[in-house]
């Protein structure tokens, strides 16, 4: 399945650069001073979380005998869903960069389903292995946001409401 493996190594390359691409935008939220401490907090430990995944992504590429140095950091399908993640100065761009960071996750864990299903044909064990601990923690990641909007919601709508009647 030699196949399989190259499209291993290609993939994991794009999950390497996604995960680059989200230290940045999830640094970005945790340092938005306009952000509740809640959602800061969480988006700083989510952010050691994707350092390691990249890592991670980096060491199974050495692994496999490939390596990041001719990742393309812009390109490449995986990376796709990065873009309209992050949001301009709105007044709901709390709630927007929820909305876009809970899609992400579960655009993480898609990625990461697929390497697993091609590491499966290519009898890649310690791939499968990394990538199910990796989509353990971008599903508690989803949960966590998916858990917490409506309360985000609601607290946003009190805020506006209370600066509107200001
Ligand atoms: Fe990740
Ligand atoms: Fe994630």
């Amino acid at each position: 399945m030699v196949y399989a493996k190259e499209e291993v190594i290609d993939w994991l390359g794009d999950a390497y650069a996604m995960e680059r691409g989200l230290e940045v935008t999830l640094k970005k939220i945790s340092e938005k001073q306009s952000h509740p401490a809640e959602v800061r907090y969480v988006a700083s430990q989510h952010l050691e979380e994707a350092r390691r995944h990249a890592q991670t992504a980096e060491w199974l590429l050495k692994t496999l005998d490939a390596d990041t140095s001719t990742v393309k950091t812009s390109i490449g399908l995986m990376t796709e869903g990065l873009k309209g993640l992050e949001t301009s100065l709105a007044r709901d761009e709390v709630i927007k960069d929820l909305v876009g960071w809970h899609a992400m996750e579960h655009f993480e864990i898609a990625c990461y389903r697929a390497i697993i299903a091609a590491a499966e044909s290519a009898g890649l064990s310690d791939v499968t292995d990394a990538c199910e601990q990796i989509i353990f923690d971008e599903e508690q990641m989803a949960e966590i946001i998916s858990d917490s909007l409506p309360r985000m919601v609601q607290n946003y709508l009190i805020t506006e409401k209370v600066s509107k009647a200001a």
